[in-house]
């Protein structure tokens, strides 16, 4: 998935497939190339819905390889990221606005042996992020408020990514963006500068994947 000097990688966000199938949509997912499986771990109390727990994650890591990028839409996550590890996630993000030692949280995920990335939320400035670049494997930049899929671009959100793409500098630190990306707008989200796309209802609502999926990368790079 890579064209000219836009190299990006699209993560459908599995909250938006069919859940009484996830088995056989992961495998569907597979034979098109897509390579992350974004799964949203909400809490009913950082944000206002439950979604998927431990026995979920185990169960679907026993039949893919694909690389399980969970962002943790939780309260203390603290408590739990070793059973994160242990239910087979490969990257973990967690919200900057949830986490009260992110600094010491992220070592912690990095010394489980997983990808660390931070969350922020539309509503917050990238200047929380000030002392954890240096830290961060990527970061993720909400493009509408967490809690539910299928809702409406924040339109600055893009130049949110500009801005802090430009505080990345040199760092190796990728950009990660959740929320309402779609046709209409993955253009503009590569041109932004994101690498890793999340997409949930702008992915799955095409009926066949490999299509979708190519359909999506030309828009992209168009
Ligand atoms: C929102 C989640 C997103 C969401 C994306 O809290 O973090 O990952 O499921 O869904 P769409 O692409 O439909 O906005
Ligand atoms: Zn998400």
């Amino acid at each position: 998935m890579a064209s000219q000097n836009h190299k990006f990688q699209i993560a459908p966000s599995m909250l938006a497939s069919d859940l009484s199938a996830l088995g056989n949509e992961i495998k569907m997912l597979e034979s098109t190339g897509i390579e992350i499986l974004h799964f949203d771990i909400m809490d009913g109390h950082f944000v206002p819905n439950i979604t998927f727990g431990f026995p979920v994650l185990e169960t679907l890591r026993k039949k893919t390889r694909l690389i399980f990028d969970a962002h943790l839409m939780i309260a203390d996550a603290d408590r739990y990221l070793e059973d994160f590890k242990k239910a087979g996630c490969d990257w973990l993000s967690v919200h900057v606005e949830a986490c009260p030692h992110i600094h010491r949280t992220l070592q912690q995920i990095k010394k489980l042996g997983m990808v660390a990335g931070v969350a922020i939320n539309p509503g917050t400035s990238l200047d929380a992020l000030n002392g954890l670049l240096d830290f961060a494997d990527f970061i993720l930049i909400m493009s509408v408020n967490p809690g539910f899929g299928g809702q409406s671009f924040i339109e600055n959100s893009f130049e949110k990514v500009r801005d802090l793409k430009k505080r990345i500098g040199n760092r190796k630190v990728k950009i990660q963006i959740d929320g309402g990306i779609k046709k209409e707008n993955i253009r503009d989200a590569v041109l932004s500068g994101c690498d890793i796309l999340v997409m949930g209802t702008g992915f799955f609502s095409y009926k066949d994947y490999k299509t979708g999926l190519n359909e999506l990368c030309l828009e992209a790079t168009r």
